[in-house]
């Protein structure tokens, strides 16, 4: 019987250490990792890899995935997005390799979530000036945005000649019309957001509950797109006024007609849309939705969630028509820009002096930007600094936003060297420099990033403003005010020793170049 036990025990210890074993071994065993295979790799910029990489390594697969992970992005939302080529062809990625904003995670069905922004006001009101603002920020921060306007939609099927009387909600044969016209804007819009298009802005008076009920069932039928209405109230009558003359005179509807009877119509076309006029109220109550009363002195909100809805609400808030220049500048040739060296501190040069001196009296000599009204605000960098020095003004801001593009790695480098020791940047940079970012350092999308206060300042000041910053930070800001695509940006010319001019109306941003010391040599990079 004792040896049976003896027999019974041993053989259960025998086993279990058997069993032991194996487990180990299965633990030491390669766990399968996340190959190019199994993940969606989202189509994201060289530059959003772990900046740990080592200088001039490969893009690496894991560490793109490990990035996606710690933001807690799942990989399940972002496969519809393209997959990116093999890693053996993707040393250098093109433009198109890049993907947009994978943020817009709202309420979407089918399409991973996309934003319809919808106007509401009456006429005059400024609905489209500001959907084209608020258009040109969103590109210009990577998300692809359109203006669907009704209007033009009216204008290019049915012609510009509609009196105010097309307008009367009597008129039954004007309302079919009208009706006709929104579904077209409404086809093309959702066309869009069912490709490229990643926020579409559906501007038009959208002036009865009837008729924004329409566009909440035609885009729900279609996706859950998340719907942001915007309802733009002005009772102040200098500010219809200056809106009227600033824009309406130079509408298509009232070519060859004297601004008089312009301003007379159009008066009695804001009278016919007055008639069974809805403002948002508690009937809307269901919907996301903002008005911006008298031009932001006043915003009322209700239901505005989420990271996009807020920012744009934020700078809408900003926006007004007071007309105002803004100048842009570079710093002046600084000891760096001498001798071709990326980045880093150094001080202006005797012609980068001469500039400074030379942009001083020229801002002296113009009423427009006398010391009294003038806001000079520039950048942390000894050169701007040195710019800025001799220049009279009402404010001075230093903003390290408009500091230059980060070399990172490489600053304190010259072009050539970089070019020599470290080819393959060199040639990635070259073959995207919107997106490129240096190791440990920036890339252009990333100084749009910290230009983006910048902006809202700028468009909140009704002072004239002059920038002095650096060749890089001059494109990004030109980009916006020009409406540039993004990829043209690294493009633009902004060559020291020459002063930007920007004056800004309602419709139009019109530029004027003042070259005030002649330089040579600059580099392009
Ligand atoms: C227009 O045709 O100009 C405006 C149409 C509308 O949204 O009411």
């Amino acid at each position: 019987m004792h040896q049976v036990g003896l027999i019974l025990v041993a053989t259960l210890v025998v086993y279990s250490s058997v069993a032991l074993a194996r487990q180990r071994q299965h633990a030491r065993k390669p766990r399968k990792t996340l190959s190019r295979l199994d993940v969606d790799e989202p189509l994201r910029p060289q530059s959003y890899t772990t900046p740990a990489r080592s200088v001039d390594a490969p893009h690496s697969v894991k560490n793109a995935v490990t990035f996606m992970h710690e933001l807690g992005i799942s990989m399940v939302r972002l496969s519809p997005l393209r997959r990116r080529p093999s890693i053996a062809s993707t040393t250098i990625l093109t433009s198109e390799e890049y993907d947009k904003k994978t943020d817009l995670m709202h309420e979407g069905r089918n399409q991973g979530g996309k934003l319809v922004v919808v106007m509401v006001g009456l006429p005059g009101r400024g609905k489209s000036y500001m959907a084209r603002k608020v258009a040109r920020y969103l590109n210009w921060i990577n998300y692809a945005t359109r203006v669907f306007n009704i209007g033009n939609y009216r204008r290019k099927l049915l012609g510009a000649e509609h009196g105010a009387d097309f307008f009367d909600p009597n008129n039954p044969q004007g309302k079919q019309q009208r009706m006709e016209m929104a579904e077209a804007a409404m086809e093309d819009m959702l066309h869009y957001l069912g490709n490229e298009g990643e926020v579409a802005i559906y501007d038009g008076t959208n002036s009865t509950l009837e008729r924004r009920l329409w566009i909440q069932q035609r885009i729900a039928a279609t996706d859950g797109y998340h719907l942001l209405f915007i309802e733009s109230i002005c009772d102040d009558e200098a500010i219809i006024e200056r809106n009227i003359i600033e824009t309406k005179l130079r509408s298509p509807d009232y070519r060859g007609v004297t601004p008089e009877m312009a301003v007379a119509d159009f008066r009695k076309r804001i009278a016919n849309y007055r008639k069974n006029y809805e403002a948002l109220g508690p009937a809307d109550e269901v919907f996301s939705y903002v008005k911006v009363i008298d031009a932001g002195t006043k915003l009322v909100m209700n239901r505005i969630h989420g990271y996009l809805p807020m920012k744009i609400l934020s700078f809408v808030s900003n926006l007004h028509i007071v007309p105002r220049p803004i100048y842009l500048s570079s710093a002046g040739e600084s000891m760096n820009d001498l001798s071709h060296r990326l980045g880093g501190e150094a001080e202006l040069t005797p012609r980068g002096v001469d500039y400074s001196e030379a942009l001083s009296d020229f801002l002296a000599a113009n009423p427009e930007t006398s010391p009294d009204v003038l806001s000079l605000w520039y950048s942390t960098a000894a050169s701007a600094r040195a710019t800025a020095k001799p220049i009279k003004s009402h404010t001075r801001v230093q903003w390290r936003a408009l500091r230059p593009l980060e070399a990172g790695a490489y600053s304190h480098m010259t072009l050539d060297e970089f070019k020599l020791r470290h080819s393959n940047e060199h040639a990635m940079r070259r073959a995207n420099r919107l997106w490129y970012r240096y190791p440990l350092g920036e890339s252009y999308v990333d100084v749009i990033t910290r230009l983006e206060p910048v902006i809202f300042e700028l468009e909140r000041s009704r002072a004239p403003v002059l920038l002095v910053a650096h060749p890089e930070v001059v494109r990004c800001l030109y980009g916006y005010f020009l409406d540039l695509p993004l990829l043209e940006i690294p493009k633009v010319a902004a060559p020291l020793h020459e002063l930007i001019e920007l004056h800004m109306t309602a419709y139009e941003c019109v530029e004027t170049r003042h070259c005030l010391v002649p330089i040579k040599h600059q580099s392009t990079e």
